[in-house]
């Protein structure tokens, strides 16, 4: 049967909606076997010409993770700038990543010249980075069944990463990932439930046959 038996499909959209980005967790050592599920699942998503274009940096020394939690935390004082009181205030005020207390981080990248020339790139080169990400919503999902947080970091300037990590300049860090057991699954997203925006309205979102503005404003209440 292609379809799959309702109890299955119940625990995908499950997973689907109780995923959530972490940023608190639980110090418990996180087993190489549920890691290594992770990156098989990660590694079973779609890529163009199916370039599989990832790699998987694991991280677990409180030395490298203390460097990319100094280089969050420059670059999250920096970004204050972008907002007004008492929008500011409140942007420093929340918690955006979970960096030394996650027992593992994972630098998921993109390497743009795997495989020559890929099926599918040419006329979208960027469809490597897209890739990597479809990568990476694999892991997030499959860690959420496995009960395990996932929390994404962008805060955090690309060249002083790759020095950090000693990534080669063509390869792109796609994503930096804190994974561990979390305090908790919160029902919503943090920053809806901080008043920071709101899900949108799906309707406003879906056009039919051409391209149609969103009919309300798309920012914050
Ligand atoms: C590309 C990307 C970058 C993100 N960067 C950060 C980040 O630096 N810090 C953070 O706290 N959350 C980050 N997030 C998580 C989002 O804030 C989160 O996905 C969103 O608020 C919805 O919440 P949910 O994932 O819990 O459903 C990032 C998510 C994505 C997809």
């Amino acid at each position: 049967m292609a379809a799959f038996q309702e109890a299955e499909r119940q625990a995908v959209y499950r997973a689907i909606f109780e995923r959530r980005d972490i940023r608190r967790f639980r110090t418990d050592r996180l087993d190489d076997e549920v890691l290594e599920r992770l990156l098989l699942a990660a590694h079973h998503g779609p890529s163009v010409g199916f370039m599989q274009p990832w790699s998987f940096i694991v991280v677990r020394s409180p030395e490298v993770k203390s460097r990319v939690k100094d280089l969050f935390e420059r670059e999250r004082q920096a970004a204050a700038c972008f907002y007004d009181e008492p929008r500011r205030s409140k942007y420093l005020s929340l918690k955006l990543e979970g960096i030394s207390e996650a027992p593992v981080n994972l630098c998921v990248t993109c390497d743009p010249q795997r495989g020559g020339v890929v099926l599918g790139r040419n006329s979208q080169p960027e469809t490597d980075v897209y890739s990597t990400c479809c990568a990476i919503q694999n892991l997030w999902l499959a860690a959420r069944a496995e009960g395990v947080g996932v929390g994404w970091v962008s805060i955090l300037k690309l060249p002083q990463l790759r020095d950090i990590l000693g990534i080669p300049p063509h390869v792109i860090p796609v994503a930096y990932l804190c994974i561990g057991y979390p305090e908790t699954f919160p029902e919503q997203p943090m920053l809806e439930s901080e008043g920071w925006r709101r899900r949108l309205p799906l309707p406003d979102l879906v056009s039919y046959e051409r391209w149609a503005p969103p009919p309300r404003e798309a920012e914050p209440s």
